[in-house]
């Protein structure tokens, strides 16, 4: 079991991957790394999970609408997105002060519960228009590969809407439930984001470590030109 031992700190990931990541990153080798490339799909009970979230509405709202835009949407999120977030909070690989303590006391299943009920909620009730940004379309359909940027629909799906997988084909495929849907989400929080993938302070996942290498060469006027996009959607 991958995870065995993350709830000790250690690193969790085979041996190779380890290396390879030790020569190339800057990350502290204490700090949490969850491994997410052999990640199942989580299926959670999304009635138990409504009962559990009422302290969640102060920040997320009642339906999963952020109450301020710097906080995130969490209605219609992949499910298990959300539950491997949950659980970096808690272990530390996504380093987050406000989070940290709601997540700390949270049981896996409670976890599984949370992620199955916000993502059973219908997205964009009540959210505020914003401007479509044409920089940011064409960063988001096309890419830059003049500047290394690759084109976000690639993982985030043509509509930002997360990912569709093949199921009918017998190819390996990434652990797409992981991907997290980008439509609709408040361009503040994409952009702060964005900032700390580029930054390399939200580098604790494998899929961290995937958007990291996405933002190395982004601007900061492309990093608001996309957050502005994919909040428009
Ligand atoms: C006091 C405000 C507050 C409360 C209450 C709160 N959150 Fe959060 N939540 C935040 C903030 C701020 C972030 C963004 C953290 C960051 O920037 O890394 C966040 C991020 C998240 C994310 C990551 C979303 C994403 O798109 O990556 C999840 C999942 C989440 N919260 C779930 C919950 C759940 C479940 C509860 C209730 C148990 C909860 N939150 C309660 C403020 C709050
Ligand atoms: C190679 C695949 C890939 C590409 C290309 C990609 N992403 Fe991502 N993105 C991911 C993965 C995987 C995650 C989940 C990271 C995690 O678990 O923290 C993610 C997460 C994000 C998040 C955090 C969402 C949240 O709710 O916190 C944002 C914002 C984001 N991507 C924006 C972009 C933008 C903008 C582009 C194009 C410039 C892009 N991504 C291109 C794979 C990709």
């Amino acid at each position: 079991m991958i995870f065995a031992s993350r709830r000790s700190g250690a690193l969790a990931v085979p041996p190779l991957a380890c290396a390879v990541l030790a020569t190339g990153m800057a990350l502290a080798a204490s700090a949490p790394f969850d491994d997410l490339r052999r990640q199942p799909p989580v299926h959670g009970d999304a009635a138990a999970g409504a009962a559990k979230a009422v302290v969640c509405a102060a920040c997320h709202g009642s339906r999963g609408t952020a109450v301020a835009p710097t906080f995130p949407n969490l209605a219609g999120q992949s499910e298990t997105y959300l539950y491997v977030q949950l659980r970096a909070f808690q272990d530390g690989a996504r380093d987050n002060a406000v989070m940290k303590p709601l997540a700390a006391n949270l049981t896996d299943r409670d976890m599984h519960d949370l992620a199955a009920h916000f993502a059973s909620l219908p997205p964009g009730a009540a959210r505020p228009v914003a401007q479509k940004s044409p920089r940011g379309d064409t960063l988001f359909h096309d890419g830059d590969p003049a500047a290394g940027v690759p084109p976000c629909q690639g993982c985030h799906g043509p509509d930002g809407r997360g990912p569709r997988p093949d199921l009918a084909s017998t190819a390996p495929q990434p652990a797409w439930s992981t991907f997290p849907a980008l439509a609709g989400q408040n361009a503040p929080y994409v952009l702060e984001q964005l900032k700390a993938y580029h930054d390399g302070t939200r580098v604790g996942t494998s899929n961290d470590r995937v958007m990291q290498g996405v933002a190395h060469n982004l601007s900061e006027a492309d990093m608001a030109a996309l957050a502005g996009y994919v909040s428009s959607l």
